[in-house]
């Protein structure tokens, strides 16, 4: 898909502001996001759903700013959010709780009070255990919880198997057969209203088969459970739709949202839809600068200010992320190109965030962009090796804001204590 990011005069621009320019103010690494491309995505996802009743909810685990989250909340967008945290943080952004959703496996029963009291749209409920606490706190609140279950479709979605969610084996959700059943009790219980029907078969599909497939299956349950007297309003389908890191080629947003739409158009319930990545992943890239570059004997190493702790998709899932120069075919740049691994300061093997990449090559002190980094990025990074987490920064055209700032050295040890009798010297 389209994004902000762009060469000018061989020079890298977040939408009209040089790279280089946040990166002097700011320092690296930092995630820069182009609000530009925020709200084209929105757009160009919700567009083939707007003959439809529908509601697009942020998976706000892709990444979780809040001022990413308000950018969304603005174009009517709802959330998905799997914890209390999550909630917390949506709530704080002014997402208004009738349009979040709450799912995954382990809901506490702190995490469901909370969103119980602030009143969400919907809760996705993933086991049967899940679902008598659910019905148990409700009835303590004096209130009924919205419920959909997570059903599993079994469907294979063809993507890696960390991030596949769909498949008999994986822990989500409840499969067919044992999800009719739980409806039938849930219709019962006092502290629980059925609502809807759930799925999310996995994410960075590249496929529509999986999708269609599954929604298939879904269908035909909410055929069975409205035969049996049971209100279904919404049919929630879960994100997962791929976006191109390299070469795949995903289904356009479009053919996703045209397929759907046909598929659910008669069903005469409100379409849910929990996308993440697809919106943030290609509107926000990381900028490193390269410290040195080492000879091995077998190998040439980068070595940058980046890390696996600030992106760990490449340690993890052997993911794929672009490497650009935010200068290229600077005049007094070293020739040629080099075939290296772009690894960090951390002290383990696996802390790369390429290898073996064929690229231009380097010197001490470039700046470098991790592109497609918006997405399971800065959300997914901690502080290992005490190295505090990266400034996230948020691009409007020709102005920027510093949306999170880079932690301190005192951040890093908020709240830690030494008890007394350690603490005394000998
Ligand atoms: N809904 C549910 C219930 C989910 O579990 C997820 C993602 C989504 C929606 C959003 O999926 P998306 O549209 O972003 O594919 N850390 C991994 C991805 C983990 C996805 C987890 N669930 C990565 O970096 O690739």
């Amino acid at each position: 898909m389209m994004h902000h990011f762009r060469y000018l005069n061989d020079e890298l621009y977040c939408e009209d502001v040089p790279v280089q320019q946040i990166c002097e103010k700011v320092g690296t690494p930092v995630f820069i996001y182009s609000r530009g491309t925020l709200e084209r995505h929105f757009r160009i996802f919700e567009e083939p759903f707007s003959s439809l009743d529908h509601l697009v909810c942020y998976s706000m685990k892709a990444c979780s700013n809040l001022a990413i989250l308000r950018t969304f909340a603005n174009l009517g967008s709802g959330i998905d959010i799997v914890s209390g945290g999550e909630l917390f943080r949506a709530l704080k952004a002014g997402v208004d709780a009738s349009r979040i959703v709450y799912s995954g496996v382990g809901k506490k029963a702190s995490e469901m009070d909370e969103a119980l009291t602030s009143g969400i749209l919907m809760f996705n409920v993933e086991s049967e255990e899940e679902l008598a606490l659910l019905d148990q706190r409700a009835t303590s609140l004096g209130r009924k919880a919205p419920i959909a279950l997570r059903v599993n479709p079994d469907v294979d979605p063809l993507t890696h198997p960390y991030i596949s969610t769909g498949l008999k084996n994986n822990k989500f959700g409840i499969d067919v057969e044992r999800s009719l059943n739980l409806y039938r009790k849930a219709k019962e219980m006092t502290g629980i209203e059925v609502v809807g029907v759930d799925c999310h078969i996995g994410s960075q599909l590249t496929e529509l088969s999986p999708f269609l497939e599954a929604t298939d299956r879904l269908k035909n349950l909410i055929g069975t459970l409205r035969f049996e007297g049971l209100e279904v309003r919404y049919l929630d389908i879960g994100g997962g739709l791929g976006i191109p890191y390299d070469e795949e080629a995903p289904p356009l947003p479009s053919a996703y949202g045209e397929a759907i739409v046909g598929r659910v158009r008669d069903l005469d319930l409100k379409l849910i839809l929990e996308p993440g990545r697809l919106l943030v992943g290609n509107a926000g890239i990381l900028i490193t600068r390269v410290l040195y570059q080492k000879q091995g004997s077998e190998k040439t190493f980068v070595i940058v200010d980046a890390a696996m702790n600030d992106l760990i998709r490449p340690s993890l899932y052997k993911a794929h992320h672009s490497v650009w120069k935010v200068y290229r075919n600077a005049a007094d740049a070293p020739e040629g190109r080099v075939i290296a691994d772009l690894v960090g300061p951390i002290c383990e093997s696996g802390d790369f965030l390429a290898q073996s990449r064929d690229m231009d090559a380097v010197r001490s002190g470039d700046l470098l962009a991790l592109m497609s980094a918006g997405a399971y990025g800065f959300s997914m990074s901690s502080n290992y090796n005490s190295r505090p987490k990266a400034a996230e920064v948020l691009v409007d055209g020709g102005n920027y804001w510093i949306i999170r700032e880079r932690e301190t050295y005192e951040d890093l040890i908020r709240g830690e204590h030494i008890p007394p009798d350690i603490f005394q010297t000998s």
